[in-house]
């Protein structure tokens, strides 16, 4: 899952120091327990749609494409399981303690006890991108988090259900099971958090509504005098909102994708191919989420629109979170959210990049790898770079139209 490299947004600008290395993960979503397995589909991690694909400012040497060969993805990225359901939140900056102007004291015995004034606070608490429900009694609330806060301290979360009506007043707490940093520790001010709340019993059983509060208490994290605790509204329930055969009944996809951040001048004939490749690969009962971090700008999103009327598509505009410094446009926060946002949507879920394509060895159909792994939660795939003696350089950079046949060419030419 996910492309990482450093460029200039880490490293306060240097923008020499490249790697590249891609992984890809899928899931079956239909069991809990997670268990691993390299497999023979292939995803190539093709050179040619990488010049064509990445912004200009991003050139590969042939350093970065051994990393491409050599980083087998085994990512188990430690991702937690989840549903559905949109939230609205509302969010409040912290509200820092108010500075009380204290002066330094010389004491009877001549000793100057000096005196610190915090001023402000340089990170929130907690940024929420979406919260899902997980089953009957679990949520998995995704998000960002101070990232100092999770490196060097105990933040703790819990969360609070409060039914709608004022008669079922009784509210229910749990202590919040565990909490994941699946970020792999690249963000620098934040860091991505998923919250998994489990209740002791079922929440809003009665289907009368009700609302999902998180509680995230820093423990003295920034301030050992202080624990201060941020109580906010994650997910909010309607009366007759939840239909728990979700939970239970047959996936109405066999296949979605969740893609990473889309961002820079991406190339709308090479986004063309990908997705008219992919739907052909998956078939009918297939889905794919697209996330827009700022790449599919109006030419890229006249190729996406067919598939969106055709209902292959959902597009979801993810701009607003590069006011939150991160990893690759938040990717990981984007992918868990994905994750548990359509969970229950499908059979198997992918996710691998746009300029990865998913190759089924000959004589196999996705199916039939798939059919043959239905024993397994998860598995991640083997990746070939595309060699680059491959790429048509002539068009490199540039947009216009240009032989849609010669790029179906490139995916045909290297397999074994
Ligand atoms: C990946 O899974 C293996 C085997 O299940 C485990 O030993 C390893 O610690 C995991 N790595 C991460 C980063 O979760
Ligand atoms: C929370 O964790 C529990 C235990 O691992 C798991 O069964 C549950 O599915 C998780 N909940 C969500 C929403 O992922
Ligand atoms: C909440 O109310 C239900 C019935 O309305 C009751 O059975 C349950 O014990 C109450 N829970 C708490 C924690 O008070
Ligand atoms: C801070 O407050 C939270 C919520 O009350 C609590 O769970 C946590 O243990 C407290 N932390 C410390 C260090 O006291
Ligand atoms: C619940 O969802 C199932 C399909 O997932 C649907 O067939 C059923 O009509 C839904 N029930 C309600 C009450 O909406």
């Amino acid at each position: 899952m996910g492309k990482e490299r450093s460029e200039k947004e880490r490293g306060g600008g240097e923008h020499n120091k490249r790697n590249l290395f891609v992984s890809c993960v899928v899931m079956n979503s239909c069991a809990a327990e997670l268990k691993l397995l390299l497999t023979a589909l292939l995803v190539i991690c093709s050179v040619a749609t990488l010049f064509q694909i990445l912004p200009p400012r991003f050139t590969i040497s042939a350093s970065d494409l051994r990393f491409c060969i050599s980083r087998i993805s085994t990512s188990n990225t430690s991702i937690a399981s989840l549903n559905s359901t949109p939230t609205s939140t509302p969010t409040m900056p912290p509200s820092p303690s108010p500075p009380s102007i204290r002066k330094d004291q010389v004491a009877d015995n001549g000793v100057i006890k000096r005196v610190f004034n915090p001023y402000g606070s340089a990170a929130y608490n907690f940024i929420t991108m979406g919260a899902y429900r997980g089953g009957l009694n679990t949520f998995a609330i995704i998000g960002l988090a101070s990232k100092p806060l999770h490196v060097y301290s105990k933040p703790a979360y819990q969360c609070e259900w409060v039914p709608q009506s004022s008669s079922a007043s009784n509210s229910t707490f749990s202590t919040v099971s565990y909490k994941m940093l699946p970020d792999w520790g690249y963000g620098h001010v934040y860091t991505v958090v998923v919250v998994n709340c489990t209740f002791s019993e079922a929440v809003n059983s009665e289907n009368s509504g009700g609302k999902l509060f998180l509680e995230a208490s820093t423990s003295g994290g920034g301030d050992r005098d202080f624990n201060i605790t941020d109580r906010f509204e994650v997910l909010n329930e309607s009366p007759g909102d939840i239909n728990t055969t979700l939970f239970s009944s047959k996936p109405k996809y066999d296949y979605l994708y969740c893609g990473s951040s889309l961002y820079g001048g991406l190339s709308p004939q090479r986004v063309r191919e990908w997705i008219a490749y992919h739907v052909r690969l998956f078939g009918k009962r297939s889905h794919f989420v697209i996330h827009d971090a700022g790449g599919v700008h109006e030419e890229v999103l006249e190729v996406l629109k067919p598939w969106m009327e055709l209902g292959y598509v959902t597009l979801q505009d993810i701009k607003e979170q590069e006011r939150f410094d991160g990893y690759y446009h938040n990717q990981f926060m984007v992918v868990n959210d994905c994750l548990h946002r359509y969970k229950f949507m499908a059979k198997w879920m992918f996710f691998f990049d746009v300029d990865e394509y998913i190759h089924v060895p000959q004589k196999n159909t996705i199916k039939s790898v798939l059919d043959s792994l239905s024993d397994y939660t998860q598995f991640t795939i083997e990746q070939m770079p595309m060699n680059n003696k491959l790429c048509l350089s002539a068009d490199y950079g540039r947009y216009y139209r240009y032989n849609y046949a010669y790029s179906l060419f490139f995916f045909f030419l290297f397999f074994f």
